[in-house]
């Protein structure tokens, strides 16, 4: 029989990416265990659906009695669920805490609680150590920095970080955390700058470019993601955290440049518009000790290649788009899962 892997979350950008990767590449049955909020969608996975090794859970991390069976059957955990959008933090933080902080501490507790509970990846974000000044570029985050969030949501992603340390520490639990830079790829959530502009683009729409379009992010493709949470799985040492990151540092304004020539439009699609509340300056990733330790390197990630086919893969996915957008997402759940959600 195979191992069971409990991905949560898995109905999100990066969660369905990495369920299509585990059924393509690894040999492991998959349950899917998310609560189907705005962000979750099945039609990212409806490629699956049937799929002998998948199956789908359709429950909140904060109600464990919902998934103490998927527990019971689990092997291990890849924790991915959240509450993700730093924007929607900034305007109402309570749900960030909620899922990111009290629901990770409760699938936790789930997990403890079990006969030999097996390894539990929790996918944090390189947010939790704040941000960097543009200058030197040498410098970068490491496992070792400080963590120094800034936003509601990364102080949200330090607690259930914290919390995933701990319990290794105090209970012996067989935790790994994975802290990555900026995703892209098919399947994100239209709030997120990359599809956001790419939409608008299509569309002949303008851009809303955040302040003077100078922050940094480092752009992490999704599979190469994925990649490195399952090399975690399997080689992490208990208890440690793993940089991931694309090697791919670009300012908001050279992303949106790229965009613009991707997408045959003007520089006159760019619209700046008022900057984030404290928004993180820079964020860059020194991925050597995954490289050094686990013999992990993106190899999917790098521009200008990855980005235009990420940027096809939206011109060509339109009726996902526009199924997000008009809210026809949320009928396919209640057609297939019988979900109202
Ligand atoms: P997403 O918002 O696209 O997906 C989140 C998923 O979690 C959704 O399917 C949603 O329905 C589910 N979910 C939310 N609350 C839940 C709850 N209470 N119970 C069960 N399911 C719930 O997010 P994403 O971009 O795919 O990010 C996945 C993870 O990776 C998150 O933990 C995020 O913090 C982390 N991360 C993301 C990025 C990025 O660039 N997207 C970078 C670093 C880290
Ligand atoms: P986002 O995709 O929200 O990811 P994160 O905040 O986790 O890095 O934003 C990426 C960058 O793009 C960030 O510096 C903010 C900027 N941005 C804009 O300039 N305009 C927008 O409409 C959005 C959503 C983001």
């Amino acid at each position: 029989m195979p191992d069971t892997i409990l991905v949560t979350g898995g109905a999100g950008f990066i969660g369905s990416n990495l369920v299509r990767y585990i059924l393509a590449e690894r040999d492991e049955h998959v349950i899917n265990l998310d609560g189907l909020t705005y962000a979750g969608n099945l039609e990212s996975l409806a490629d699956v659906q049937g799929h002998p090794r998948y199956e789908f859970l359709h429950a909140d991390i904060c109600k464990p009695e919902q998934y103490t069976e998927a527990i019971g059957r689990a092997d291990s955990v890849l924790h991915l669920a959240a509450e993700s959008h730093v924007d929607r933090s900034i305007h109402d933080p309570s749900a960030f805490l909620n899922t990111n902080v009290i629901g990770t501490q409760m699938l936790l507790d789930s997990w403890r609680r079990k006969e030999n509970p097996g390894r539990f990846v929790y996918v944090s974000t390189d947010e939790v150590y704040g941000d960097l000044p543009l200058e030197p570029k040498s410098l970068k985050f490491t496992e070792s920095t400080p963590l120094t969030p800034n936003s509601p949501y990364a102080v949200s992603k330090t607690g259930g970080d914290m919390l995933a340390r701990a319990y290794h520490h105090t209970y012996g639990i067989n935790t790994c955390i994975t802290r990555c830079s900026n995703n892209f790829g098919p399947y994100q959530f239209p709030e997120k700058v990359i599809p956001l502009f790419v939409n608008n683009l299509i569309e002949g729409k303008q851009v809303p470019l955040y302040g003077d379009g100078s922050n940094v992010r480092d752009w992490l493709h999704v599979l190469d993601h994925a990649e490195a949470i399952c090399r975690v799985l399997d080689a992490g040492k208990p208890g440690e955290a793993y940089n991931i990151g694309g090697n791919n540092e670009r300012s908001n304004l050279e992303l949106t440049r790229m965009l613009i020539d991707l997408c045959g439009r003007e520089e006159s699609s760019i619209k700046p518009v008022e900057d984030r509340l404290g928004h993180d300056r820079r964020y860059a990733i020194d991925a050597s000790k995954i490289k050094n330790e686990l013999g992990w390197e993106p190899t999917r990630s790098a521009w200008p290649g990855a980005l235009e086919a990420t940027v096809q893969w939206y011109k060509d996915n339109r009726a996902w788009c526009d199924h997000v957008r008009s809210g026809e997402y949320r009928r396919f759940h209640a057609q297939n899962y019988g979900t109202a959600t």
